[in-house]
Order: C-alpha cells, then structure tokens, then sequence
C-alpha cells in the first residue's frame, strides 16, 4: 500500500521536477494530482511513464491525500496550506512562509532528520530555501568533526531560482542580443541578466543585506546550530540550471584539508570532485539533473588559524527544492506514515 499524493505548482519548475523525483525515485504512489491555478486546468504534467491532466488547487479537496509538496511562492501557500493541513495531509512546503515558524520543522534529511516529529503541531514540515539546503549538505559532517564558528558565502545562483519566466528572461535577452529589434527589457530582474551578474536576490532589508542573505543565516542556524555565524552575499548570474558556492569556514578546532576531503567524501548526498588541475572541480552546467551536492577547491584559507575555502556546486531544482522536498516526504513515510 502506498500515499496519495499531490503535486501543488505541478506547471511549475520545481514541481515539475517532483513529479521527475517521485517517479525516478520510486517513491510508493498509490495515485497522484497535479495541481496549479485555474490558468492551467487540463495542462498534461509527466509523471514517470504516465501523463496527469492538472487540476484546480482552489476546488481541490484534500481529504483523504497523504502527502501535499507545495512549490507555489508564499502567497497562495497562506491560502492553501493551512486548508490541505487541516484536512489531513502532511504539507512538504518549499516557499519561505513557514521556515522561522518554531512549530514547523525546516529539514534536510541529510542533516537533521530528527527534527521530522515536529511536523505534528500544524501538520507542514519547510523545505530551505536553494541556497541553504545544498550547502549545509556540506557544513554538518565539518561542523560535527570540528565546531563551524564563521562562515563566509558567496553565491552564483542561476536563474531557475526565480521561476519559469525568469528563464525565459534569460534566453529571450541573450537572443535579443544578436538580433536587431528584438532586445528585451528587464522585467523578472532589476537590470540585465543576460551577459551580466546582479548582486540582488530578493527584497532589500534595513541593515542593507538582503532577504536572501538573511534567509541563510536565519536557516543555517535552524538547521545546524543556532551559534554558527555567517555572512553571505547572493549574487544571481547567468546560468539556467544549478546554484554555485564559494564557502569560507572558520572552526573552532584544526581542520587539515585532506581530512576535510575524507570526511566529505563519507557525507551523504556529497560528492567530492577536487583534482588540482585543469577541469578537475564541477561546474553548474555538469550539476544538471544529478541528485549529489558536488564539493571542489577544498582548500586551507592560511590567513586564520583554523580556515578552510570550498566550492559547493549543486541543481537547485532538485537538492534545492523538489529533490530535499521528496527526501522529506521518504523520511515522513519511513518514521511516521509507515505505509510504503
Ligand atoms: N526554483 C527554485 O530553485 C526554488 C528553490 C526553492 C524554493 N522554491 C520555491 O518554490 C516555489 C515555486 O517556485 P518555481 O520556481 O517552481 O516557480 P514557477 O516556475 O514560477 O511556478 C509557479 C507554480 O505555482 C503555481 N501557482 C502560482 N500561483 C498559484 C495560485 N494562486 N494557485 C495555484 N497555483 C499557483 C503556478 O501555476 P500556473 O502555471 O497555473 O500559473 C506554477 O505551477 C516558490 O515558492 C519558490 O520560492 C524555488
């Protein structure tokens, strides 16, 4: 016997890649649905070797389905989550909505799995935000063997990261380039994306940061340990697909870089890449469609006492969103629902 579960955001980037997940992953469904706004009632989703027609979320009733991963952005999860909860179904959350909540878990399953059997007090778990979930895939098994007490992270994050249109920003301005009158206008983005890097994610806050460089901190802390300082600048660059790194640690204790590669290579989800030489690290565009968080340029930093410098490569589509999204929902169905 296996779960009923919906898809919510199913035309979506990240929900088209959980129904890839499920299938690929063979998580045990016993039926599917395909949920998005009425815009896209009766659009064929792929689900395996099966084609689903997609359903209204506004009309839909959640009585009876196990399992809801959501990927619609935060407003229509205030609507929506709270009513597919109250009916019974366990809510896999991937906007920001519910990450700070105290009575909401935020997992991934590689790093706090414990923390699953709190989802009982609204019945929603949250999934972190791309950028958070693939580096502390990285951070923990270094946290556990010598105690994070700063970290510096710079990102390069792609453009999948904003949504399908943002995508097709991306591909129309850099055809826009070569082809007299048909230059497109930033609109998903404050300024060019094609050709350029925007050191902009998300809304701006008081201290200058933005919302996207506080949602790593505020998420690391939640995850692995509220103590761990770190300080981020996001940058969005063009890349279609898979969100790049590059991570300062500082440890409270010595760390020496081949133990560091040693105990990566051990970590779940990671995959260590890291010949120093030519092409001997992972790039974005080899990251695409693969589950791992690859790790590279493992590195002392000689200008403190116990520093070391890595490069964390990872497809923010699957281990940022819909894979972790399905992890979560393995866990839930091995610790608590036990029906696969
Ligand atoms: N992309 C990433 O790397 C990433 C990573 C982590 C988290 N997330 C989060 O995942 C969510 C989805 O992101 P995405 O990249 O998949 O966005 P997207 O490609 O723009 O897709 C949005 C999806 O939400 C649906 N939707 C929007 N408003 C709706 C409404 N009122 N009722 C029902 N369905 C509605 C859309 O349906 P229609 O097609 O019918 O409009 C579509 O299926 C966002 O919260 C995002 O922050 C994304």
């Amino acid at each position: 016997m296996g779960y009923k579960v919906a898809v919510v955001g199913a035309t979506g980037n990240v929900g088209r890649e959980m129904l890839n997940i499920l299938a690929e992953r063979q998580f045990p469904v016993d039926e599917i649905a395909a949920l998005a706004s009425r815009r896209s009632l009766g659009t064929e989703c792929s689900f395996g070797d099966q084609t689903v027609k997609t359903q209204d979320l506004d009309t839909f009733d959640f009585t009876g389905w196990d399992i809801a991963l959501f990927a619609i952005g935060s407003g229509p999860t205030k609507e929506y989550a709270p009513k597919a909860a109250a009916a019974g179904c366990v809510v896999i959350d991937n906007s920001s909505l519910y990450r700070y909540d105290p009575d909401v878990p935020l997992i991934v399953p590689e790093v706090n799995p414990g923390a699953i059997h709190g989802y009982a007090k609204k019945n929603i778990i949250a999934n972190p935000n791309c950028s958070t979930a693939q580096m502390v895939v990285a951070l923990k098994p270094l946290h556990d063997r010598a105690t994070i007490k700063r970290v510096v992270v710079s990102t390069y994050q792609s453009v999948s990261g904003s949504g399908k249109d943002a995508m097709d920003e991306l591909w129309l301005q850099t055809k826009g380039m070569y082809v007299p009158g048909q230059e497109v206008e930033p609109s998903v983005y404050p300024k060019q994306i094609a050709f350029n890097v925007i050191p902009h994610i998300d809304v701006f806050l008081d201290d200058g940061s933005t919302k996207e460089e506080w949602k790593m901190v505020a998420e690391t802390k939640k995850i692995i340990d509220p103590k761990i300082k770190l300080t981020a600048t996001c940058v969005r660059v063009p890349v279609f697909v898979g969100h790049s790194e590059a991570i300062n640690i500082e440890f409270e204790d010595f760390l020496d870089e081949d133990e560091a590669r040693d105990i990566l290579r051990e970590a779940p989800g990671i995959m260590v890449v890291d010949k120093r030489e030519d092409g001997g690290y992972v790039t974005p565009a080899e990251c695409v469609g693969d589950f791992a968080t690859f790790i590279s340029r493992i590195r002392q930093d000689s200008t403190i006492d116990n520093g070391l410098n890595i490069w964390c490569v990872s497809d923010n589509l699957r281990k940022g969103a819909a894979l972790n999204a399905v992890q979560i929902a393995e866990l839930l169905g091995r610790e608590v629902l036990k029906k696969g």
